[in-house]
C-alpha cells in the first residue's frame, strides 16, 4: 500500500506544554547521542494529541531529535500504526481482518463500517466523526472478532454490537472496552473450567479494561495531563501508579480530568515524600548558570549569515534559535571554548546538550575552513 502525506496539511504543529515535557523526558531514556531512538514514542504522542500525523508534526519531531526530515518521514510512512490522513473526530475504528477474526465474522464488521461510516477505508463519515480501516492481527485472536477503537480493544463483537458501539460513540458516550459478550477475559463463555481459584479477588474488569476505564482516554486526544509524568530512569521513584478509580460506565463519556488531577497530586505528594537520593545536588545543578556566554553579533556580516543547517544536528528551528541568540557564522561557533559550549548547551531550550553531543565546534571549524579554501 502506498503511504503518502495527505494533500491538505495544517500550517504548523506544537505539542501542548505537558506533552512537550513528556517528549523531552523520553529523550533522556537513551544514551547521549542516541536521542533519535525516541522517535517512535514521540511521533506516537504527536498522533495521540492530533489524531493523525501531520507533516508539520513529523518535521517538529525531526527537529527535536536533530534528524533530517526524510529520516523521520521514513519512520512515519513505514509503520501502519501512524495515520497519515485525518481520522474521525470521535474515533478511528480498526477492524482486524486476519484469520481468526475473519473466520469469526470480521468481514461482516467491515460491512457495518462501510454502511455506517463510509464506503472506503480512511474516508471520513459524512459528519466527520468516524473513519475506519481493516488491519492485520492485533493479538487478541482468542476474542475474535475484534476491533481497536481509539486506544482500546472491543472484543467478541457481533454486527449488532458493532453498530451499537458506533451509535453510542456518536452520541458522546464511551462504551466499556473488552469482551462484549459477557466474558471477563478470554476464558470459556460459560466460565472457568480449571484454575477456578482465579474467580475470586477480581477487579470489576480484566486488567487492561480496568486500566482503560480508570484512565478514561480511550477515544480522547491526549494533552499530557491524563497520567502523571514519571521518569524513574532519572532516579525518581516509580511509585506514581494509577490508582483504580470509579469505573467509566457506558454513557459516562471521557471526562476523567478530576480523577486524573487527584492521581497527579497523589503522585506528586508521594514524590515529595521520598526524594531521590541525588535530588539536592540535581536541584543545585539545575539552578546554577552553566558556563560562559560567548560573544554574539547583533546582525550577520554583510555577505549574509552562513547556513548553520549544514552542521549535522541543526535543523531550521535550531538555526533560528542560534540566530536569535546572535550566532550567524561558522567561525563564531568554531571559536567557542569549553565553557562557552556549556553555556550554549544550557541555553538551548528543548535542545539542551546538542552542541557537545553533535560536536558543533569541530563541524563548524571544518565548514569555516571549506569556505576559506
Ligand atoms: S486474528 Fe484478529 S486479533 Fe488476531
Amino acid at each position: 500500500m502506498l503511504r503518502r502525506l495527505h494533500h491538505d496539511q495544517p500550517e504548523s504543529f506544537a505539542f501542548t506544554p505537558d506533552n512537550q515535557k513528556w517528549a523531552e523526558a523520553q529523550m533522556t531514556k537513551y544514551p547521549e547521542g542516541r536521542q533519535a531512538s525516541a522517535i517512535i514514542p514521540i511521533l506516537w504522542r504527536a498522533q495521540e494529541q492530533e489524531g493523525w500525523l501531520t507533516r508539520p508534526a513529523i518535521e517538529h519531531v525531526a527537529e527535536m531529535l536533530g534528524l533530517s526530515y526524510i529520516r523521520a518521514l521514513e519512520v512515519a510512512t513505514f509503520y501502519f500504526m501512524f495515520q497519515l490522513q485525518p481520522v474521525g473526530s470521535v474515533a478511528h475504528i480498526q477492524v482486524c481482518g486476519t484469520t481468526s477474526c475473519m473466520i469469526c465474522g470480521a468481514e461482516d464488521l467491515v460491512q457495518v463500517c462501510r454502511d455506517k461510516i463510509a464506503p472506503k477505508p480512511h474516508e471520513l463519515s459524512a459528519d466527520g466523526k468516524f473513519s475506519w480501516e481493516e488491519v492485520e492481527c492485533l493479538g487478541s485472536c482468542s476474542n475474535a472478532p475484534m476491533a481497536q477503537i481509539g486506544k482500546d480493544y472491543y472484543e467478541d463483537l457481533t454486527t449488532g454490537r458493532m453498530a451499537e458501539i458506533i451509535d453510542e460513540l456518536s452520541a458522546g458516550n464511551v462504551p466499556v472496552p473488552g469482551p462484549q459478550n459477557g466474558r471477563y477475559a478470554s476464558e470459556p463463555l460459560a466460565g472457568l473450567t480449571s484454575l477456578t481459584e482465579h474467580e475470586s479477588g477480581r477487579t470489576q474488569y480484566n486488567a487492561s479494561v480496568q486500566l482503560a476505564v480508570d484512565i478514561g482516554d480511550t477515544v480522547k486526544r491526549i494533552d499530557g495531563t491524563e497520567v502523571p509524568l514519571v521518569t524513574p530512569w532519572q532516579g525518581k521513584p516509580a511509585n506514581a501508579d494509577i490508582k483504580p478509580g470509579k469505573a467509566v460506565t457506558p454513557g459516562e463519556g471521557t471526562g476523567r480530568r478530576a480523577q486524573n488531577e487527584a492521581t497527579k497530586s497523589n503522585a506528586e505528594a508521594t514524590n515529595k515524600a521520598v526524594p531521590p537520593h541525588n535530588a539536592p545536588a540535581k536541584a543545585a545543578e539545575a539552578a546554577a548558570p552553566q558556563g560562559k556566554k560567548p560573544r554574539t553579533m547583533k546582525t550577520p556580516r554583510k555577505a549574509g549569515a552562513d547556513d548553520l543547517k549544514l552542521i549535522k544536528g541543526v535543523g531550521p528551528k535550531l538555526e533560528m534559535m542560534l540566530n536569535n541568540m546572535g550566532f550567524y557564522h561558522f567561525d563564531q561557533i568554531a571559536k567557542w571554548t569549553e565553557a562557552e559550549v556549556a553555556w550554549v548547551d544550557d541555553n538551548l531550550e528543548g535542545f539542551k546538550g546538542r552542541v557537545s553531543r553533535d560536536n558543533w565546534v569541530d563541524q563548524a571549524g571544518s565548514l569555516a575552513n571549506d569556505r576559506t579554501t
